[in-house]
Formats: C-alpha cells, sequence, structure tokens
C-alpha cells in the first residue's frame, strides 16, 4: 500500500498569556501509521492536537490535514477527534447519543444501524446500547465516545488518551483495533500517558515544555537513550530536559 502524509504540524508555535506552550513542534503522520505522543502533563500535547485540527490557532506554523489547511470544515468530516473529555448527552441513551452524532456526520437508515451495531460490539457496550449514559462509569463513557468518533469510518483518527478509566484488557483490544484500522490505511494519533501504549506505536514523538524533544521508532528512541523501555527514555529525557 502506498504511504501518504495524512496530517502534518510543521513549526507549530502557540503562544498563550504571553507564555510559549508550543515551541517549534513538528509532526506528522502517514497513512498506515499510528503516531504516539507522550509528555507530562502540561506538556502541550492537547494544544498540539488542538492546533493540528485547527481548533486553536497557531501563531505561526502551518497544520496541514489530508493536503489541506486547517481549520477546514469539509476535511473535519474525513477525521475522527476524541477529546480528553467526554462530550455526551447524560440524559441520552447510548444508542440514542450514537444516532445524534452520526446524523451530525450525515448517516443514517440501515448504514447507520449497521456502524453503531459494529461500534458498539467494537469497545463492548451493545449491552448497554439502550441505557441512559449517566448510569455509565468514566471508562464506559470513554468507551461509547470512541464508538461515537470511528462512527464514520474516518480517514484519519485523532485520540487525546483515550484509554483514561479503561481496564487492561479493553485497553488490549482497542489498540488491537487501533491497528487493524492503520494496516487499513487510515492515520492514527493517539496521545497517552501509559508507556506501554507508546510501545505500540509506530513513531513515538516526546513533549516536554512544549518542545518536541524527540521522535522516533520505540527502538530507536531505545537505542539512542541506551533505555529497555519507553518508560525509562521518557524518565532519561526529563532528566537531560532539566540538567
Ligand atoms: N486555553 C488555554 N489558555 C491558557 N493556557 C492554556 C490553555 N490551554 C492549555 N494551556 C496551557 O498550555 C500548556 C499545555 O497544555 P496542554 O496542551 O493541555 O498539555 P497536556 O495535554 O500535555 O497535558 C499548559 O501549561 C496549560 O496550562
Ligand atoms: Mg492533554
Amino acid at each position: 500500500m502506498e504511504s501518504k502524509t495524512i496530517a502534518n504540524l510543521s513549526h507549530a508555535v502557540k503562544v498563550y498569556d504571553k507564555r510559549t506552550v508550543l515551541n517549534d513542534v513538528s509532526l506528522s503522520v502517514n497513512s498506515g501509521q499510528i503516531l504516539g505522543i507522550i509528555g507530562p502533563s502540561g506538556s502541550g500535547k492537547t494544544t498540539s492536537i488542538k492546533c493540528l485540527l485547527g481548533m486553536e490557532k497557531l501563531n505561526s506554523g502551518q497544520a496541514t490535514i489530508l493536503n489541506t489547511t486547517m481549520p477546514n470544515r469539509k476535511v473535519l468530516g474525513r477525521i475522527g477527534y476524541m477529546g480528553q473529555s467526554d462530550a455526551l448527552y447524560e440524559h441520552l441513551s447510548a444508542y440514542e447519543n450514537l444516532v445524534f452524532f452520526g446524523n451530525l456526520i450525515g448517516l443514517k437508515g440501515k448504514q447507520l444501524e449497521t456502524m453503531i451495531d459494529e461500534n458498539l460490539q467494537l469497545v463492548k457496550l451493545s449491552a448497554f446500547k439502550n441505557k441512559l449514559v449517566h448510569t455509565f462509569s468514566g471508562g464506559m463513557k470513554r468507551r461509547l465516545s470512541l464508538a461515537i468518533t470511528l462512527l464514520g469510518n474516518p480517514e484519519l483518527i485523532i485520540l487525546d488518551e483515550p484509554t483514561v478509566g479503561i481496564d487492561p484488557s479493553l485497553r488490549k483490544d482497542i489498540w488491537e483495533q487501533l491497528r487493524t484500522l492503520s494496516l487499513q490505511g487510515k492515520g492514527v494519533i493517539v496521545t497517552t500517558h501509559v508507556m506501554d501504549e507508546a510501545e505500540k506505536c509506530d513513531l513515538v514523538g516526546l513533549i516536554i515544555d512544549g518542545k518536541l524533544f524527540e521522535i522516533g521508532t520505540p527502538v530507536a528512541l531505545k537505542e539512542k537513550f541506551n533505555a529497555t523501555s519507553i518508560e525509562e527514555v521518557f524518565l532519561k529525557a526529563e532528566v537531560d530536559n532539566h540538567a
């Protein structure tokens, strides 16, 4: 399969209240790739994603998705984005939420029903289809958000800390699914705090204090830092950054 650039953030600079929170961050994901963004809390992972999507305006640099400068409404329809906090209708059922968000992206009828069933199965919520969301645990809400994100069969999938509150066996299922999606030629971008997840990515970008400290394959990063795990890379990078 031909691999093409799906999303590209180039020399991104973002300033909030006179504070530079992104300082020359460049990231890129190709079709068929999973890009992991790791870094301490407050380092700029979410801001990088929001700038890439055009949800936040860059002070300088460029954000391009599917060959289009962001923000762009048309391209948004080809992206599945799951933010760090769940945006669900608590007083609707899981099914009603899926119908609502499916309709928003133009899905209806049999096609929508099929996508809903497939995605509920994927996140193991089929049995809770008609339960109201306000009765769900945090992990169940996260899983429903993921199902909604994947509804439109997006070409680019961007997930901001998708596995928070999700138990290990389901986390494994979700990562297997992300790999399946990447093998179908989609681009996947995931932020995570969980280091064993970083090892499952094709490329890992390490952001510290708004700077892209390092980017590479998990193997290359481990070699470079003479570490046996990405967790160790991360710890060594943090020490280096403060040196
Ligand atoms: N809307 C905003 N206004 C001002 N500062 C912000 C805003 N959003 C994020 N920040 C700041 O930018 C920095 C990076 O935040 P964020 O990208 O959310 O980090 P991460 O996702 O890595 O935890 C933090 O210091 C945060 O406080
Ligand atoms: Mg964040």
